[in-house]
């Protein structure tokens, strides 16, 4: 019996969230596994209600579940950096969700703005640092509002936190049994203290993983090279921000972020999934968005449960849906409303 929390959050992430529910539901009956869900009624509504965030009791709540499954979290009116300081960041730090892994894989009959690419060029996945680097949040202002204003937001890099991180992605590398090459994306170039340490460690840990092939790329490379040479990739490790930045590419170019999920993993832990695009606020309740990504994240989070049966199932659907019914993957263009699309996967799922 799992126990899966359920965010739904802000805009549009409550009903995308709720066909990743239907076809949970579908599944479990299908190859027969239980869980059960837990609500949390958070996000930018809350917040303007009762000006609360997330608090440590319900933190500790979530830590007691098997996974976390989330809409999104923003809201136009409240001010960037609240809510997802005090909702998203707070998770992934609180619970030690170490890794944000991101897929980028295109599917057949799914539009690349990549010239000439196809499925089998593009199929690879980010292992982003999920709790360190210029996410901490360590800095501060000095003489704020004055012409002699000092703003300072430093680089977080640990021995341990990047080595987890990078012991993670060579070992994902070799469970992929894929192009079994790891890529390390930095700027050692001018980082040179905090990557010179992702260096090292990559090259030390890759000692003990002798079959898998290693390779570099600084971060404004590697946006050149995803685009031009999206095959030369299998698994990217890199710190949180150039993490961030990459994986909006890394959606783009496998369809958008109707399709584009991600997992926040703690191996030994309490992990979170989640569809990677925002809460769309001008598409809210209009029945419009794509479903698909948050579908996509809930297979995730069902091989991170070890359903890897059943993971498999809606990932098949998925490709059914891409291939078969949609026209498009963007809001309000595929052909379908959002629970329309959900309806199809459940459908293919069963047939
Ligand atoms: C993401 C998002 C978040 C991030 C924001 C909402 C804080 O862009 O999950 O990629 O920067 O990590
Ligand atoms: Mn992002």
């Amino acid at each position: 019996m799992y126990k899966i929390a359920v965010i739904p959050g802000d805009g549009t992430g409550p009903e995308v969230i709720n066909e990743g529910l239907k076809v949970l539901k579908a599944v479990s009956q299908k190859v027969r596994f239980k869980y059960e869900t837990v609500h949390y009624d958070l996000g930018g509504e809350r917040y303007k209600r009762t000006g609360e965030t997330l608090s440590d009791v319900l933190l500790e709540e979530l830590r007691s579940t098997d996974a976390i499954y989330l809409g999104a979290i923003g809201h136009p009116e409240v001010k960037p950096g609240i809510l997802e300081k005090g909702i998203l960041l707070k998770i992934r730090f609180g619970l030690d969700q170490y890794v944000n892994l991101r897929p980028v894989k295109l599917y057949p009959g799914v539009e690349t703005p990549l010239k000439d690419k196809g499925p089998d060029d593009i199929d690879f996945v980010v292992v982003r640092e999920n709790t360190e680097g210029l996410y901490v949040g360590s800095g501060g202002f000095i003489k704020r509002g004055t012409s002699d204003e000092i703003a300072i937001q430093e680089s977080i890099n640990t021995r341990k936190g990047v080595e987890r991180c990078v012991r993670y992605a060579y070992k994902l590398c070799e469970k992929r049994g894929k192009r079994k090459k790891l890529t390390l994306c930095g700027k050692t170039n001018v980082l040179t203290y905090a990557h010179d340490l992702w260096q090292r460690v990559f090259d030390e840990v890759g000692k003990e993983y002798p079959g898998i092939a290693t390779d570099y790329a600084h971060v404004d490379a590697i946006c050149m090279w995803m685009v031009k040479n999206p095959e030369w990739f299998d698994v990217i490790v890199t710190d949180n921000m150039f993490g961030d930045i990459i994986t909006d590419l890394g959606a783009i170019i496998q369809g958008g972020m109707g399709i584009a999920a991600g997992g926040n993993i703690n191996p030994e832990g309490t992990s979170m999934f989640e569809p990677i695009g925002g809460s769309a606020p001008k598409y809210t309740g209009k029945n419009m968005v794509n479903p698909l990504a948050a579908i996509a994240a809930c297979q995730m989070m069902l091989e991170h449960l070890g359903e890897e049966e059943a993971a498999l199932l809606v990932e098949r659907a998925i490709m059914k849906v891409v291939a078969h019914d949609l026209k498009s993957l963007s809001a309000g263009k595929m052909g379908y409303t959002t629970t329309e699309v959900g309806d199809l996967v459940v459908n293919y799922m069963r047939g």
